[in-house]
C-alpha cells in the first residue's frame, strides 16, 4: 500500500519553548502517503511536540513543515483541513453530547453535514448506543473513543495518533488496531505514537525512534529488526563450567548462571553465523549440552538499545 510519495516533508524542524527549554533540535522527515508510522520514545522525548507542530498547535521556532505541499504556517487552514488528530490528552467540552462533538468538528473544517457518515463511524466505534450521552457520562476508554471519532468527522487523509491506546482495554486496543489498518487501507496516512513497543511492532510499516528533541531514526521495521537484531544462541550445559572452555576463547561467548549456560551472541545478518564451529569446538573439548535455544532480540530491545547508546553519547560529548 505504502508509496514513496512525500505526503508531510519536515525539514530542521525546531522548538524552544518560552521556558527556554528545546524540546526539537532541527528534525527532517518525510512521511511518505498511505504508511503507518511509529514514533517511539521515553517521556518528554519530544513526539507530543512534534505533532503539535505539525498539526498547528504549537508553532516551531524554526524549519519548514509541509503537508501535501501546504506550508503549515502560510497555508494553515488547507493544510489542517487534511489532518485528523487524536491528542494525548482529553480536550472535549464535557457538556457537549457524543453527536454534538462529532458534528461540531466537522462542521469546523467546512465539510457539509453527512449523518450518514457520521453514524457509521460511530458505530465503528461502539459509540452510536452513546450518541445522546454528555461527554462526562463517558468512561475514560468511551472519552477516548469519541477522540477518535471526532478526528475523522471530516474525512482528513491523514491522521495522529498520539498515544491512542494508553489506559484502554485489550479489546478496544484491538478494534483500534483494526480501524487503524482499515483507514490504512482506504489509503489514510497514519502516524502514531505509542510506548506500547508491540503495538509498533504489530502495526508499523515503518519506525521513527526520539530521543531529547532528536530523530535517532527513521527506518523499514522489517529493516530495523533485521540490521539491528542480534540473535542468542543459548546453551544449557549438563555440567557447570567455572571458565569459558579455550576453544571459544576470543568469540562472543559468556559463561552465565553460575556456569550452567553459555550465551553466544552473533549477527543473524552474517553467513557464516559460527554457531556449527562453536558448537563443534565444545564437543571436541567434552562439554555435554542439556538443551540449545536460539533467541531474536525483540523491537524492545533494539529500542531501548537506541536510547541508551544516545544517552551515553550525550553524557560522553
Ligand atoms: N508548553 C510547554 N512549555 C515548556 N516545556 C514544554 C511544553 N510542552 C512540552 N514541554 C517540554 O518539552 C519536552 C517534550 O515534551 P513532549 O510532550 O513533546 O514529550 P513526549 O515525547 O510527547 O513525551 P510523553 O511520552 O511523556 O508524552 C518535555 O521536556 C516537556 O517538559
Ligand atoms: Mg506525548
Amino acid at each position: 500500500m505504502s508509496t514513496s510519495e512525500t505526503v508531510i516533508a519536515v525539514s530542521g524542524l525546531g522548538k524552544v519553548y518560552q521556558s527556554g527549554f528545546q524540546a526539537l533540535k532541527s528534525v527532517d522527515l518525510q512521511i511518505r502517503r498511505g504508511e503507518i508510522l511509529a514514533l517511539l520514545g521515553p517521556n518528554g522525548a519530544g513526539k507530543t511536540t512534534l505533532i503539535s507542530i505539525i498539526c498547528g498547535i504549537v508553532n516551531p521556532s524554526s524549519g519548514k513543515v509541509t503537508v501535501d505541499g501546504y506550508d503549515i504556517t502560510r497555508d494553515y487552514r488547507r493544510a489542517r483541513s487534511l489532518i485528523g488528530l487524536v491528542p494525548q490528552e482529553l480536550t472535549n467540552n464535557l457538556f457537549d453530547t457524543v453527536w454534538a462533538t462529532v458534528t461540531l468538528s466537522r462542521g469546523l473544517f467546512g465539510k457539509p453535514p453527512n449523518r450518514a457518515y457520521l453514524e457509521s463511524l460511530l458505530r465503528d466505534l461502539s459509540l452510536w448506543d452513546k450518541r445522546n450521552e454528555k461527554m462526562m457520562a463517558l468512561s475514560g476508554g468511551m472519552k477516548r473513543r469519541v477522540l477518535i471519532a471526532k478526528a475523522l468527522a471530516h474525512e482528513p487523509q491523514i491522521l495522529f495518533l498520539d498515544e491512542p491506546t494508553a489506559g484502554v482495554d485489550v479489546e478496544l486496543r484491538r478494534d483500534m488496531w483494526a480501524m487503524v489498518r482499515t483507514l490504512r487501507d482506504k489509503g489514510v496516512t497514519i502516524i502514531l505514537t505509542t510506548h506500547y513497543i508491540e503495538e509498533a511492532e504489530e502495526m508499523a510499516d515503518r519506525i521513527g525512534v526520539i530521543n531529547r528533541g532528536e530523530l535517532l531514526l527513521v527506518e523499514d521495521k522489517a529493516v530495523l529488526m533485521r540490521q539491528l537484531g542480534k540473535r542468542q544462541l543459548i546453551i544449557q550445559l549438563q555440567q557447570p563450567l567455572t571458565a569459558l572452555p579455550a576453544a571459544v576463547a576470543g568469540k562472543t561467548v559468556e559463561l552465565t548462571d553460575n556456569g550452567s549456560t553459555l550465551v553466544y551472541t552473533f549477527d543473524a545478518q552474517c553467513e557464516q553465523t559460527g554457531v556449527g564451529d562453536l558448537l563443534r569446538a565444545l564437543a571436541r573439548e567434552g562439554v555435554e549440552f542439556k538443551d540449545v535455544n536460539s533467541s531474536q532480540s525483540s523491537l524492545e530491545e533494539i529500542f531501548v538499545g537506541l536510547v541508551h547508546d544516545s544517552n551515553q553519547q550525550r553524557s560522553r560529548a
